[in-house]
């Protein structure tokens, strides 16, 4: 007998908690706090936030029109709202984007693994020297290759499961238990003392740092944190229910992002001050951080709280968890496209790209500057030029009609009005202008 077909979000809370899923990720625990250290703190947060209102939520739920309104995977859903064009190109270079994305996020995964794995077995408590181990660990190819691909193999098997028995029913459960216990820890590291230099630190502005680089570093993260550019919000566009308040929904998501993104900041920073030693220039430290800080600094916070094992086992748990949840709508962009447009099996589909996001993710563990590169080029480069182009089509190409009816659901939500054309203006001009102007800037 065959099984009923599982290509739909069963509920709206459930579409919601998977687009969450997907925006919160090691984009907010791993790199905000890294790139807002680079970024001179508060400035970054602001820049971030400023682009995350005008960017991240039109561009948000433009895609997720698109895919619902097409109904198809990322590679197909253009074609099909503008058929015999050359937009068909955007949807099927935001599905191999997402494979190469998807090959090294995996690699920092596996990290996340390692030191929950460490914080379990108690091995983090007897470190001393959290930059040396850590280096050490990045010395360690096997290891890291092993759970890169322990952590592909675990994406693999609940996209296996299906887009609501796999995807929708996982996030439904690590969502909330994420968001607790990031709470938790965020009130726990601002009691530390000298933690109010760290929160001074993320949220006072420095202008002097006021450059091209902090800007396009900002919009980057809205990119990257939004899931934005990589055919991720189209591909879960299609399994949303026809009556979903779309700008809503995507308002909802923006800020649960915004938040986490704070909220582990607020953790990371305060943390890093209160255990400055004295004379230590902590700003310093941070600013060279990049993606150790995650795994050097917190650590290092953590082993001074009463009942070190239990804190750092259940941040790094979730921030493996939190990171599963963003691995899988990756993997699902590439596995639908397979399954849909060649008529694959859902498990032949998800067995090919899991393949291929090994021996990339092997790649970027052998060759730091691979690592390097793929960040690079997808957030700084392919994510803000996907976004442009989806801004482009929403914004011009899409018909006016279609727009209407995806934006208000048929005319049912009361939006209409003023806001249906600020969505439409931010689309036409100012997220295209924009995106092309901080671009060039930033690389000037
Ligand atoms: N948003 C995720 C994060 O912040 C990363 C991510 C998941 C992503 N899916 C994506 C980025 C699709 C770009 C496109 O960690």
């Amino acid at each position: 007998m065959k099984k009923r077909e599982d290509v739909a979000f069963a509920s709206k809370i459930g579409a919601i908690a998977a687009a969450a899923g997907s925006a919160v990720g090691l984009g907010n625990i791993w790199r905000f706090p890294s790139q807002a250290a680079e970024g001179g703190g508060g400035l970054f947060v602001i820049f971030y936030l400023v682009c995350l209102c005008f960017f991240g939520v039109p561009l948000f739920i433009s895609e997720l029109m698109v895919g619902r309104a097409s109904k198809q995977d990322a590679s197909r859903c253009f074609q099909v709202l503008a058929p015999k064009t050359a937009w068909h190109w955007v949807g099927v270079i935001a599905v191999l984007v997402s494979i190469i994305v998807l090959g090294y996020y995996v690699v920092v995964c596996g990290w996340t693994l390692y030191y929950f794995w460490q914080s379990l077995t108690g091995a983090l408590n007897h470190i001393t020297d959290f930059q040396g181990a850590f280096n050490d660990f990045q010395a360690n190819i096997p290891l890291q290759m092993i759970l890169m691909v322990l952590f592909s193999i675990l994406t693999a098997a609940i996209v296996l499961g299906g887009v609501s028995h796999g995807i929708e029913a996982s996030c439904k459960i690590l969502m909330p238990l994420l968001f607790l216990l990031l709470i938790g820890l965020a009130i726990r590291a601002l009691t530390l003392p000298g933690a109010s230099e760290g929160f001074v630190y993320l949220m006072k502005p420095d202008f002097t740092k006021l450059n091209g680089s902090v800007l396009l570093g900002a919009l980057a993260q809205t990119f990257f944190s939004m899931s934005l550019g990589m055919g991720a919000m189209l591909t879960y566009g299609a399994y949303c229910a026809d009556d979903m308040n779309l700008p809503k929904s995507s308002m909802t998501v923006a800020l649960v992002n915004a938040l986490v993104a704070v909220l582990a900041s607020l953790m990371i920073f305060p943390s890093a001050f209160a255990l400055a030693a004295p004379g230590e220039n902590m700003a310093e430290i941070l600013k060279e951080g990049g993606p150790g800080l995650l795994f050097v600094t917190v650590p290092k916070f953590m082993l001074n709280l009463p009942g070190a094992m239990i804190w750092s086992s259940a941040f790094f748990l979730l921030v493996s968890l939190a990171a599963l949840t963003s691995t899988i709508s990756l993997m699902e962009v590439s596995t639908a496209t397979l399954y849909k447009k060649f008529g694959l099996s859902r498990f032949v589909s998800t067995m090919i790209i899991l393949v291929i996001v090994i021996a990339l993710g092997a790649l970027c563990t052998y060759s730091p500057s691979a690592f390097i590169m793929s960040d690079y080029i997808s957030a700084k480069i392919l994510m803000p030029v996907g976004g442009f182009l989806v801004s482009i089509f929403v914004g011009w190409r899409m018909d006016r009609n279609l727009v209407k009816v995806q934006f208000t659901n048929g005319g049912t939500l009361p939006y209409g009005g003023g806001l249906l054309k600020a969505f439409s203006f931010i689309l036409r001009y100012v997220a295209p202008a924009v995106i092309v102007v901080i671009f060039i800037y930033g690389f000037i």
